[in-house]
C-alpha cells in the first residue's frame, strides 16, 4: 500500500523581483519518503526549497501540505505545521553554544521536550559531546548536524535540507547520510534534500527529481540510483 501524500507542488512558479526562476514545478512526496532534488548550480533548487517553506511567495501554482494549499502561510506557520528547514550554509548561531542553538529550535515546536533532546543526542552523539562548545568553533560537519538537530527540536514531520554535504569532508558526508537514513527509518520523518554530492544522493535517496532551468525534467527511481553513471549523467543535465 502506498502512503499518503505529504507534500505536493502543482505548476509552481516563483522567483525574485518579478523575474521567474521556478517555471511550473510539479512534484509529489509521500509520507516517510527520502527524496533528493538534484541539478546543476543555479537551476533553482534553493529557490524551490525556499518556496516550499514559505520564504518566497508562490507566483503561480500551488504548494500543498497534506493536500491543503499553504501558499498563503508565512514560513513560521509552515514550520508550525511540521515542516522543518535547514538552509544552504546551515546558519547556526556561531556565538551561541550547541545547546543554546538547539534550544532555539525548541521554540518553534512550542513545547519543551526532553525526550526530543535525548533523541537528538542519540542520533547525533557529537552534539552531546560538544554541548557547551560555541557553534562557531565546530567543524562544517558538526555544524550541519547541529542545524539538523535544531530543526528536529520542532518535531517536524517533513524536513527540507538544502545541500547538507556542502563544505563537508567525504567521510563525514557518509556519516550524516547514514544518520539521516536511520532517523527516517526509526521516526518515519519525511526528508526532501537538495544535493549535488553523488555519494550522499546514493546513500540517502529512495528517489530523485532532476531540475533544469526552473523545471523538473526527470525522475530517477531507486533502481536508477543504483547505477552511479546514471546519477552522474543526470547531475550534469
Ligand atoms: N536572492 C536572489 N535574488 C535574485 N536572484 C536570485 C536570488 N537567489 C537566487 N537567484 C537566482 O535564481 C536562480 C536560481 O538560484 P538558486 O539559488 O535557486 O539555484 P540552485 O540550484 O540552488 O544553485 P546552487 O547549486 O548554486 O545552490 C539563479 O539564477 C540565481 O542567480
Ligand atoms: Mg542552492
Amino acid at each position: 500500500m502506498r502512503s499518503e501524500v505529504i507534500l505536493e507542488t502543482i505548476g509552481l512558479w516563483s522567483g525574485y523581483g518579478g523575474k521567474p526562476v521556478l517555471q511550473g514545478v510539479d512534484l509529489t512526496i509521500r509520507e516517510g519518503e527520502i527524496v533528493a532534488i538534484i541539478g546543476r548550480n543555479g537551476v533553482g533548487k534553493s529557490t524551490l526549497i525556499k518556496s516550499l517553506i514559505g520564504l518566497l511567495p508562490s507566483d503561480k501554482g500551488s504548494v500543498l501540505f497534506r493536500t491543503k494549499p499553504i501558499d498563503a502561510l508565512a514560513a513560521y506557520l509552515r514550520a508550525r505545521l511540521g515542516i522543518g528547514y535547514v538552509p544552504q550554509g546551515r546558519d547556526v548561531f556561531p556565538r551561541m553554544s550547541v545547546l543554546e542553538n538547539i534550544a532555539v529550535g525548541e521554540s518553534i515546536g512550542g513545547s519543551v521536550s526532553n525526550d526530543m533532546l535525548s533523541t537528538i543526542f542519540r542520533f547525533f552523539p557529537i552534539l552531546l559531546e560538544r554541548k557547551n562548545q560555541l557553534a562557531g568553533t565546530l567543524s562544517g560537519g558538526q555544524q550541519q548536524q547541529l542545524a539538523i538537530g535544531r530543526v528536529l527540536m520542532g518535531a517536524p514531520s517533513l524536513v527540507l535540507l538544502d545541500e547538507p554535504s556542502e563544505g563537508i569532508q567525504p567521510s563525514i558526508v557518509q556519516d550524516i547520510a547514514r544518520i539521516m537514513v536511520e532517523l527516517n527509518r526509526r521516526t518515519g520523518v519525511t526528508i526532501v534534500f537538495v544535493e549535488q554530492n553523488i555519494d550522499m544522493i546514493r546513500a540517502m535517496a529512495q528517489r530523485c527529481y532532476v531540475m533544469d532551468k526552473g523545471r523538473v525534467v526527470a525522475e530517477l527511481t531507486k533502481d536508477m540510483l543504483q547505477d552511479r553513471e546514471t546519477v552522474r549523467r543526470y547531475l550534469s543535465v
